[in-house]
């Protein structure tokens, strides 16, 4: 990809799944990476290795998106580290299921907050570190195929992927001038461990890809390589968008 060499790209949730392949991917392309994660750190090791062993510089920070202090030293630590940034992925991300009459109070704050409330305050610390620099960036968000698409018994995590829907485009409005672009990717079903359950459980997963067109789950891969594009000089030109990367899921509705 053009231009990423030597730019600073924040990932979020970057030890494992998604923001791993991201991450990496992002490294390898010759993009410095702050490999961000919370819980344990072997994921964000084996990240750091990995961008380590294809020539690039990683740098591992403890940050959880929904304290307002860890989302401000996250951006920090991108300048004290590499005295800039340039790209921010918000990747992290959770889903919790049950029916919506069952669904607890709790469950629906932690939900919001990993995945609308730390990406805005994440972006908003991004974004006025960029203003201040007079720099411009790239944000993407990665969304889902349910910020559009409707997940019976998810309703929260439905609630927060439309959310970043909309705080994608408005912020491409409102961010343009500055030169910050600002995309989605909304994958569909990755195999990834947030899909844990769905994977054990054969019959769901072959009902599920009977459903993709592609007939397979998408790999990390497949999502990341769209990630590098979006941020890369080849997409000089994009902002306010949504890539589906779900080997053709939502097109596929059928009546049974
Ligand atoms: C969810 C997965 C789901 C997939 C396709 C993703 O956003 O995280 O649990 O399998 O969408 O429905």
């Amino acid at each position: 990809m053009r231009g990423l060499k030597g730019k600073v790209a924040i990932v979020t949730g970057a030890g494992s799944g998604i923001g791993q392949g991201i991450a990496k991917r992002l490294g390898c392309e010759g993009a410095k990476v702050i490999v961000d994660y919370v819980g344990t750190p072997e994921g964000a090791e084996e990240t750091e290795r990995a961008i380590e062993q294809a020539g690039g510089e990683g740098e591992i920070v403890k940050a959880d998106v929904t304290n307002m202090e860890d989302v401000k030293a996250l951006v920090d630590a991108a300048w004290n580290k590499f005295g800039s940034a340039d790209i921010l992925v918000n990747n992290a991300g959770m889903e919790k299921r049950s029916d919506f009459w069952d669904t607890p109070e709790e469950d629906y704050d932690k939900v919001m907050a990993v995945n609308l409330r730390g990406p805005f305050f994440l972006t908003q610390a991004f974004v006025r570190r960029l203003r201040d620099a007079k720099r411009p960036g790239h944000i993407v968000n990665i969304s889902s195929v349910h910020e559009d698409m409707v997940f019976p018994g998810f309703a929260t995590y439905c609630c927060s992927k439309g959310g970043m829907r909309m705080f994608m485009r408005d912020l491409a409005v409102e961010l343009g001038p500055l030169g910050i672009m600002v995309n989605n990717v909304a994958p569909g079903a990755i195999a990834t461990p947030i899909n844990k359950a769905l994977l054990e459980d054969k019959p769901k997963l072959n009902a599920l890809l009977g459903n993709i067109p592609l007939g397979r789950m998408g790999s990390v891969d497949d999502v990341a390589g769209v990630v590098a594009f979006l941020v890369s000089d080849d997409a000089a030109y994009i902002t306010g968008s949504t890539f589906v990367v779900d080997g053709g899921l939502m097109r596929n509705y059928r009546e049974q």
